[in-house]
């Protein structure tokens, strides 16, 4: 595991772009796995950039996103697929048909996490997956648990998951209940994971999750068990590492 701390926000993007960017120099059809949330919307501000300064093109690759609220309407504001095209592929080069977000909406929500298995075993492995991390070690929406699924699945949201997202919503009760999520297998199938995390409140997470016991009580502890992982911190998040 190569762990990074930066000073500034700056280097923490420019960092993480240029890693993507450089995959898909070596790799133009490489298949990405892409994370929501607030921490890598920095890095995909900062490819937006190269890609515009004709520095990366993702003309050829894949995407597939990590997880998905389970029924927010189609174009809601919040649902993670609207995200990635305002965040990302909207301002990019990439095929809207070779992205792909689990749809929260499937008539039959367990046929749709077989599909999207069936697909990442179809076009997999990701080359590259971007992770951000809980404050409770979840990954992905893989919350802490006696034992964890190990491909996409139907996921309960925590409490403590739905209260630091309903910053995103008009109150709590707007936070959906549940979620597709991609399974902790899935995810560790990925050749390189890009684990990137923020903020002093993350701080006792991190130190938990990179040094602590390997746990199903902390999903991002399975993290440890991967041969090729980049973790990308701030100094508030690296604080407590030593
Ligand atoms: C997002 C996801 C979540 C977030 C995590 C951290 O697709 O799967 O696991 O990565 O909740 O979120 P932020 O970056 O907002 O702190």
């Amino acid at each position: 595991m190569n762990i990074y701390t930066f000073k500034n926000e700056a280097d923490f993007n420019a960092t993480g772009a240029s890693l993507i960017a450089s995959l898909l120099h070596t790799k133009p059809r490489a298949v990405l796995g892409l994370a929501t949330g607030s921490t890598p919307v920095g890095i995909y501000g900062r490819l937006i950039e190269m890609y515009q300064q004709g520095l990366v093109s993702f003309a050829k690759a894949s995407s597939y996103n990590l997880d998905e609220y389970v029924g927010l309407p189609e174009g809601h504001s919040e649902s993670y697929r609207t995200f990635m095209n305002e965040k990302l592929f909207n301002h990019i080069d990439i095929q809207l048909e070779n992205t792909h977000v689990p749809n929260g909406n499937a008539a039959d929500l367990e046929e749709e996490c077989v599909k999207y298995d069936a697909m990442l075993e179809q076009n997999g492995p990701v080359d590259l997956q971007i992770l951000g991390i809980g404050h409770n070690g979840h990954i992905g929406f893989n919350e802490p648990d006696d034992s964890l699924d190990g491909g996409t699945h139907v996921a309960e949201l925590q409490e403590k998951t739905r209260t630091a997202n309903a910053r995103f919503f008009p109150s709590l009760d707007d936070v959906p209940k549940h979620a597709i999520t991609m399974g902790v297998g899935s995810i560790l199938k990925a050749k390189q994971i890009l684990l990137l995390v923020r903020g002093e409140d993350k701080a006792e997470i991190v130190k938990r999750a990179l040094k602590g016991p390997i746990t199903t009580q902390c999903p991002a502890s399975l993290l440890q068990c991967h041969p090729n992982v980049v973790v990308l911190l701030d100094q508030g998040a690296g604080r407590l590492l030593g």
